[in-house]
């Protein structure tokens, strides 16, 4: 099988970004990186608060993170009054979870292929609750007919208070049927947690069409917004009993405000997120999908040729929109999650690539990212000097 081709490089895209030009950033995936243009635009709204902090906090700024949050929600399908702007899918989870009114003996279902941070929380909200928490294997080479079956299995209707799922997976990149999983589990009564934390910017699935109680994402991932830019929607039935993680002056005013308005921090992360769409759009999103996914894809090949994994091997995203891409490590490096952290600060120093290292079922991983930003050479340069490096053990 030939290595399929990069595709064709988006000329000065580089240059819309500050990163340091000496690295190779391929992974987009875990903090993405804020076009210039989307930094000065935050920095604009900071010195406008700056000027007048009063009149900033005081004079409208409910209805600009209103206004901004249905242009948001228009961009990825959600409903733009059953939205609320969190900080990131982190807080969004925590909002869900704790709102939810788990019981003794109620049961949280969620995957192994989700994220450790959103796997801690439901542990937390567990131990604060007296649930329980419950984890489904799930191989990594599952299709969607079995995904979904495995689920359908795993449902304990009556006991399973919420179902936790992710839309790209972030350790195993794997893209899961999220539609499909709502249907089957509203069969059952089970509600559905969607952890979208990748989707907003990189896939084109509406909200709407996945139709789960509760979806969040973030869109400073791949929607090139400020950090601290996210979006939580949910289903009419569920909006009056959510509950912020603070209560604040806008507690009376239902959801989405009540979620929202999180006293004095700097919301000019969200005011400035339309600059990041603007971007994204400039650019034309479609192109840009293709090209970070078919970028994605081929350093996917060419480092995975170099450590002499065969095609056959590299696990499949199951999309074509998909931007992170999974090459497995020889076996017994990056077992753990502190010796994949290790290794990739080790492969950020000597070979000046930063990438993402991932342990997941005790087995190492290297996550590679596509994005406008990078090109063919880059994966190329790492292709060449990954192996000798892992090497030395
Ligand atoms: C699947 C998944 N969920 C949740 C998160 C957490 O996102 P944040 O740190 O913005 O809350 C990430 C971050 O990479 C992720 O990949």
């Amino acid at each position: 099988m030939s290595v399929p081709q990069p595709p064709e490089p988006i000329p000065g895209a580089r240059l819309l970004f500050s990163l340091d030009p000496a690295v190779s950033h391929l992974n987009h995936g875990s903090f993405g990186a804020v076009p210039i243009g989307v930094q000065r635009a935050q920095q604009r709204l900071r010195d406008e608060m700056e000027a007048n902090p009063l009149r900033f906090f005081t004079q409208g700024l409910v209805d600009r993170i209103a206004h901004t949050r249905r242009h948001l929600a228009g961009f990825l399908g959600a409903d733009p009054d059953g939205s609320a702007l969190v900080g990131n899918t982190t807080t969004g989870v925590a909002v869900v979870l704790q709102s939810l009114g788990l019981q003794p003996g109620d049961e949280v279902l969620s995957t192994d292929h989700g994220y450790g941070a959103v796997s801690l929380a439901i542990q937390r909200e567990c131990r604060r609750t007296g649930a329980v928490s419950r984890v489904l294997p799930i191989p990594l080479a599952a299709s969607d007919e079995q995904l979904v079956q495995i689920i359908r299995a795993g449902l304990r209707p009556g006991r399973t208070r919420v179902l936790v799922v992710d839309q790209l997976t972030s350790a195993t990149a794997k893209l899961f049927p999220t539609a499909a999983i709502v249907g089957v589990a509203r069969e059952h009564g089970v509600p559905v947690l969607v952890d979208a934390a990748h989707a907003p910017g990189m896939l084109s699935t509406t909200v709407a069409s996945i139709g789960a109680d509760f979806w969040v994402g973030n869109l400073h991932k791949w929607a090139y917004a400020p950090r601290g830019t996210a979006l939580l929607a949910v289903t009419p039935q569920w909006r009056d009993r959510i509950e912020p993680l603070v209560v604040s002056w806008e507690q009376e005013s239902g959801f989405p405000a009540r979620v929202e308005w999180q006293a004095t921090l700097d919301y000019t992360s969200w005011l400035a997120a339309p600059a990041g769409l603007f971007t994204l759009r400039s650019l034309g999103v479609d192109r840009v999908r293709a090209h970070n996914a078919a970028l994605a894809a081929y350093g996917q090949r060419v480092v995975a040729d170099a450590l002499g994994v065969p095609p056959a091997q590299l696990p499949d995203p199951g999309g074509p929109e998909v931007s992170l891409r999974l090459i497995p490590l020889p076996a017994g490096l990056a077992a753990t999650i502190d010796a994949a952290r290790a290794l990739q600060a080790r492969i950020g120093e000597r070979l000046a690539a930063e990438v993402a290292v991932m342990s997941w079922n005790g087995r190492g991983w290297l996550r590679l990212t596509g994005q406008i930003y990078n090109t063919a050479d880059e994966y190329e340069r790492l292709a060449a000097r990954l192996p000798a490096l892992l090497a030395q053990r």
